[in-house]
């Protein structure tokens, strides 16, 4: 049996929506914190459990049976993500599965300035120390991020951000079904190839492309890493938020993002979805 978990979530619930495609609905199940925001899986005869990752006994009924488990990285960061991670990948072993799938991202790295890229990496360690098979989707960057830098430019038609790199934009929809094939077919052992969209794309490019969709101009301005910040304490952004999107930026600067990669398509078997194409269902729907 395959659990996957995170299924409530944008990239856990298009994971279920192919896997049931793929499978019998009672080749796998879900393990959820609230199993009631999942009821309707349960009605098409998938396996629905709960299991939180802060819970260790949770997931030991929620693995119960697996085979292989797709751990979705948490939505924490720091020491509380690492420890919601080893608890997952401690109950994937207690539970004897073949293979542990993990959610990692292109650029995962011990010195990365982006807060979440030492996470995934420490969380890659502790899966090589577990000593079960395992396999680390090493994700794109989400392109549902771009409409959130976009946010305050659509207003304002100026995208004032820090001086960036390309950064290779991925849908949700191309990692979830990478994610499916890849728990069905076994397809990647260890970190992957960066699995990202068909080509990266810096702010300026952003702003053309947006420009394009919405037809109308936005602007792209460079502005400093500090007065970003300061423009988003001033939106009402968290400070821990705001030093991570400046971090973003100082990553991306390194290259982190970029660039794209042919393994994704090439295990779709069709061409990544553009972030052109995103953005013209995203920001005009
Ligand atoms: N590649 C990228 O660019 C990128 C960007 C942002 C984030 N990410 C990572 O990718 C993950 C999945 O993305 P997404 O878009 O699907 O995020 P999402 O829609 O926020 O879903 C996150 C999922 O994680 C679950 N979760 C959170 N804390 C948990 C815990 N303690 N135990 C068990 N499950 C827990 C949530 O469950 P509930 O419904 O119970 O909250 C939800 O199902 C994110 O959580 C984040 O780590 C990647």
């Amino acid at each position: 049996m395959i659990i996957v978990t995170g299924a409530s979530g944008q990239l856990g619930s298009a994971v279920v929506d192919d896997l049931l495609q793929r499978l019998p609905a009672e080749e796998f199940g879900v393990s959820v914190r609230d199993p009631r925001k999942l009821a309707n899986l349960e009605q098409r005869g998938v396996r629905v459990r709960r299991g939180d990752f802060a819970e260790p006994g949770s997931l030991q009924e929620a693995f119960e049976g697996a085979s292989r488990v797709l751990i979705v990285s948490a939505a924490a960061t720091g020491d509380a993500a690492l420890r919601l991670h080893r608890n997952a990948i401690d109950a994937a072993v207690a539970a004897r599965v073949k293979r542990i799938v993990y959610t990692s991202h292109m650029g995962a790295g011990h010195s990365s300035p982006f807060a979440p890229m030492p996470d995934h990496a420490a969380t890659e360690d502790a899966l090589r120390a577990a000593g079960t098979a395992f396999t680390s989707l090493r994700n794109g960057f989400y392109a549902s991020t771009v409409p959130r830098l976009l946010q305050h430019a659509l207003h304002t038609g100026e995208l004032r951000v820090p001086q960036d790199g390309a950064v290779a934009w991925t849908a949700h929809r191309d990692l979830a079904e990478a994610a499916a094939r890849t728990l069905v077919d076994e397809l990647f052992d260890g970190p992957t190839p960066p699995l990202t969209g068909p080509a990266a794309i810096d702010m300026a490019g952003v702003a053309e492309i947006a420009s394009r969709v919405l037809g109308r101009e936005i602007r792209h301005v460079v502005i400093s890493d500090d007065d970003y910040r300061d423009d988003l304490l001033t939106g009402g952004v968290p400070a821990q938020a705001a030093d991570m999107l400046v971090g973003l930026f100082a990553a991306s600067r390194r290259g982190d993002f970029g660039p794209a990669d042919p393994a994704l398509p090439s295990l779709l078997d069709r061409p990544a979805i553009t972030l052109e194409e995103y953005l013209r269902t995203s920001l005009v729907a």
